[in-house]
């Protein structure tokens, strides 16, 4: 055995595979389990495939970067659950693809900032020149959004595409893609998607989910 055991430390090439393999099982024992686990794959109540012009703008914001200062993760913290509401679970991002979660916030967390109140004409305003509405801003500009139209037949390829990954889209909602986005911008997308975020679940679904994980 001790013959072996020195035959492997000799070998850097062999050593570097077992080691790959010894430290793998932690992360599989971990991983793997969360990927058939019911309630990380199951949506909430309320949660469904994103509509046409929602899908739309989630795709702006993820081509314009917003995630680099925005988190969409409601951290289980006594001071984010004050400020933002109920913490973030696992099925109400499976039709995010890719998630939106993470650390980095420049600016506040927006997984619940459809339930902030704002006006569709603040956030037009805000993404617009957020200095417009909040003086001290340093959030970067985006006035290209309300000169861009939306393409319709791409958005309906995204969804068909997510429908092969398993989304429930129908075939109906897909083929009404392109009517539903016709003639708005990609700054009408946007705000639709973020006037979304965090509406559809109720907080009381979200107790009810906590007390069953
Ligand atoms: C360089 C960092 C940065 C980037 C990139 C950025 N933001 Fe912001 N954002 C901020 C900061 C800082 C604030 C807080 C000040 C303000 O309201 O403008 C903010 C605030 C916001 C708010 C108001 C949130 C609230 O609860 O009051 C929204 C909505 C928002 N950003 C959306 C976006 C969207 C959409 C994008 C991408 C198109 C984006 N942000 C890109 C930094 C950023």
């Amino acid at each position: 055995m001790s013959h072996m055991h020195a035959k492997i430390e000799k070998n850097i090439g062999l050593m570097a595979i077992l080691v790959a393999v010894a430290v793998s099982f932690g992360g599989l024992a971990e991983i793997v389990p969360l990927m058939f686990q019911a309630e990380t794959i199951k949506p909430l109540p309320g949660i469904k495939p994103y509509p046409a012009l929602e899908l739309a703008g989630r795709d702006v914001y993820i081509r314009e970067g917003c995630y680099n200062c925005h988190s969409q993760m409601v951290r289980t913290l006594r001071f984010e659950t004050e400020r933002y509401g109920h913490y973030s679970l696992a099925g109400e991002s499976v039709y995010d693809h890719p998630f939106q979660w993470g650390s980095k916030r420049t600016g506040p967390d927006l997984a619940r900032v459809g339930l902030r109140g704002y006006s569709d004409d603040w956030h037009r305003a805000h993404l617009n020149n957020p200095r417009d509405v909040v003086p001290e801003s340093n959030m970067p500009a985006y006035p290209w959004l309300a000169k861009a139209k939306l393409d319709g037949a791409e958005v309906a390829q995204h969804m068909r595409a997510l429908k092969r990954i398993g989304d429930p889209y129908s075939d109906a909602e897909i083929a009404a893609a392109p009517t539903a986005v016709e003639g708005k911008t990609e700054l009408d997308a946007v705000v639709a998607y973020l006037q979304s975020l965090g509406t559809h679940v109720s907080q009381a679904d979200m107790q009810v989910a906590e007390g069953a994980e």
